[in-house]
């Protein structure tokens, strides 16, 4: 009971797999031939600059929160298939990893932003042109730790996982204005860009267990709504939140002309706005009279509200899993329900 009742920080439970993918990860965009690449490729593995590991640690959780006994009384046995499926669930977490640094490589030439996690991004220090390359590089040090698992479905999983980010941050690029004023067209594109990668990395972890499909759409819910949730918290913290805090600019999304949840909810309220998003925010006036509206309005609280909604069914899905007895399939599962919180009321 106190197992259930007691709240542990989800981060400590897969801290020392963390280190261990982390020191992989340095290994894995290591190439002694191009320095200068290797050193780009690297950047963003380095201690300190690591990021949230996010991704990770839902996806080795959710390893832990979907095992069962297996079927098998040899100890020995047991021992060895679960050792072996828990290091290619571990290469999962890898290679989504590598998939997110290397679009955060590209995305800051795309947004030509000159921090990321707190310090000068890549393209900033060594140029767009070494930025891109070594966002190519990683993507295909990924494959390769890719075919080394030796499972076409994950495979297929993973290609979505590109397809979906190269097709949402298009969408965020090349709408028309009316498209930037759909909602729905904001949740696709959400979907494509953040929710995916997540949902479907969760899905593939079932699936490297042998899980059945409901199981696996499971996790894949978990991830979806964990990822939504997650972005669109995001989309309010450029709002809400300041540089220091953040490690990287605020208000970048409006000015880049980007628009989220808040400003759509926001013209519900106030249609004027709407002739303003017509136009683009190059000049600051817009800007402003942008976020006046939206101070007016309860843009910000129904996005949070939003989020809200997708962190609970995040949770839900987690609720609906097959029981289990497993103390640590339990506390697993309960860091996975925590992650849910941890993500609406984050403020970096
Ligand atoms: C920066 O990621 C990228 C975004 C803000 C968009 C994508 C976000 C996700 C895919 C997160 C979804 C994952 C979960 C577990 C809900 P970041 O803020 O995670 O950057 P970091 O790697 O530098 O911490
Ligand atoms: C962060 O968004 C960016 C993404 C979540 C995905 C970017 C995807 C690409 C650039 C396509 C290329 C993909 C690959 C796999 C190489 P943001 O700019 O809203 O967030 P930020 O504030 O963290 O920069
Ligand atoms: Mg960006
Ligand atoms: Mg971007």
């Amino acid at each position: 009971i106190s197992l259930v009742e007691q709240q542990v920080d989800p981060f400590s439970l897969v801290s020392d797999e963390l280190s261990l993918i982390g020191d992989r990860l340095r290994d894995m965009a290591a190439i002694d031939e191009v320095p200068k690449l290797s050193l780009a490729a690297e950047y963003f593995f380095e201690l300190g600059v690591e990021g949230k590991r996010f991704r990770s640690t839902v996806l080795l959780l959710m390893a832990s929160a979907l095992n069962g006994s297996l079927p098998w009384s040899v100890p020995d046995v047991v021992t060895n298939i679960s050792n072996d499926l828990r290091r290619r669930q571990q290469r999962m977490a890898e290679i989504t990893e590598m998939i997110h640094v290397a679009s955060l490589l590209h995305d800051d030439v795309l947004d030509d932003a000159d921090t990321r996690r707190g310090v000068a991004s890549v393209n900033y220090c060594m140029g767009n042109k070494l930025s891109v390359l070594a966002g190519d590089f990683l993507l295909s040090r990924a494959c390769v730790a890719l075919a080394s698992l030796n499972n076409i479905e994950v495979v297929t999983l993973t290609a979505t996982i590109i397809e979906h980010l190269v097709t949402g941050e298009t969408i965020q690029m090349a709408s028309t204005p009316e498209q930037r004023c759909s909602m729905d067209q904001y949740m696709k594109k959400t979907f494509y860009k953040t929710a995916s990668l997540i949902a479907n990395s969760c899905k593939a972890i079932a699936l490297l267990a042998d899980q059945s499909n409901e199981v696996a759409m499971v996790a894949y819910n978990y991830g979806r709504n964990l990822g939504l949730a997650f972005q669109l918290i995001d989309d309010i913290l450029d709002f809400t939140g300041t540089s220091a805090s953040l490690g990287k600019g605020s208000l970048s999304d409006i000015r880049h002309g980007i628009i989220t949840a808040p400003i759509l909810f926001a013209v519900e309220e106030f249609p004027q706005l709407r002739e303003i998003i017509y136009r683009s925010f190059e000049d600051p006036v817009y800007v402003q009279l942008a976020l006046d509206y939206l101070g007016k309005s309860s843009g910000i609280q129904r996005a949070t509200e939003l989020a809200i909604e997708h962190a609970n069914l995040a949770a839900s899905a987690i609720d609906s899993l097959p029981q289990s007895v497993d103390a640590n399939v339990i506390k697993s599962r309960r860091a996975l329900v925590d992650l849910t919180h941890i993500v609406i009321t984050r403020t970096k």
